[in-house]
């Protein structure tokens, strides 16, 4: 069995936006490894999120790497701009591509711009949908809510199609490629997110909250790893 390295990604969905650069900070000295903004344009889903200015916010409150998830329906209209404000990651969703020549479009112009392409499938997407374009990418994000909104409930029977991609990428000789797990990961169900085959966890609600500090929701997180039940 393969040492993954296991990494939170702190989105900043339910951060307070009026303490943004001390809360991206601390999340940032509780030790978690990159940091994930969810843009949304109001189409794709329906909440409008954030762009570049919060992007660019991000960027001088913290030296760890960005990923950008793009809800929304022309990621192609945003990936210079974050590019530009030093993305590591661009994640689009195959639902707005829907076909994969365009995926496969999309990728060529993340990949242009030096960012790493990665591809998020929502529930109602099967992997086989993607399959096809796992030797193209560095990154799944498995989404285990329904895009738009943090602080929902995991559902649990999407980790199958973790396991499945890990299976792929395994067979394609790609023991590195990331899965991220995007929605409701929590302490008491990261450690299953993580035998599923995950090693990116995105964490929202379970970082940014009102009752307690980054600090104490990160240590929980990392203790919940080990952990295979709840
Ligand atoms: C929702 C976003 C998620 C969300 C995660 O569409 O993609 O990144 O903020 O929040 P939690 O962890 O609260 O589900
Ligand atoms: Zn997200």
């Amino acid at each position: 069995m393969i040492d993954r390295q296991i990494r939170i990604a702190p989105s900043i969905l339910t951060a307070d936006f009026g303490r943004l650069a001390e809360q991206v900070r601390a999340a940032e000295s509780a030790g978690v490894d990159l940091m994930h903004l969810d843009v949304m344009d109001g189409h794709f889903v329906p909440p409008l999120s954030f762009g570049t200015e919060v992007m660019a916010a991000v960027k001088v409150a913290t030296s760890l790497p960005v990923e950008m998830h793009l809800m929304v329906e022309r990621p192609e209209e945003y990936f210079d701009s974050f590019a530009e404000l030093g993305a590591g990651t661009q994640i689009f969703h195959f639902e707005a591509a829907r076909r994969l020549d365009r995926c496969r479009d999309l990728i060529s112009q993340v990949r242009a711009l030096g960012c790493a392409p990665a591809i998020a499938i929502s529930p109602e997407t099967p992997v086989s949908a993607i399959a096809e374009l796992l030797p193209e990418i560095e990154q799944v994000t498995v989404m285990t809510i329904r895009p738009g909104w943090g602080g929902q409930t995991l559902m649990k029977e999407l980790l199958d199609k973790v396991t499945a991609i890990r299976q792929a990428a395994d067979a394609l000789g790609r023991p590195n490629f990331a899965i991220e797990i995007d929605g409701g990961v929590k302490p008491h169900n990261i450690g299953q997110c993580v035998a599923a085959g995950a090693d990116v966890l995105v964490a929202g609600s379970a970082v940014f909250n009102e009752e307690q500090m980054p600090s104490e929701a990160v240590a929980q997180l990392r203790a919940g790893i080990g952990t295979r039940s709840e």
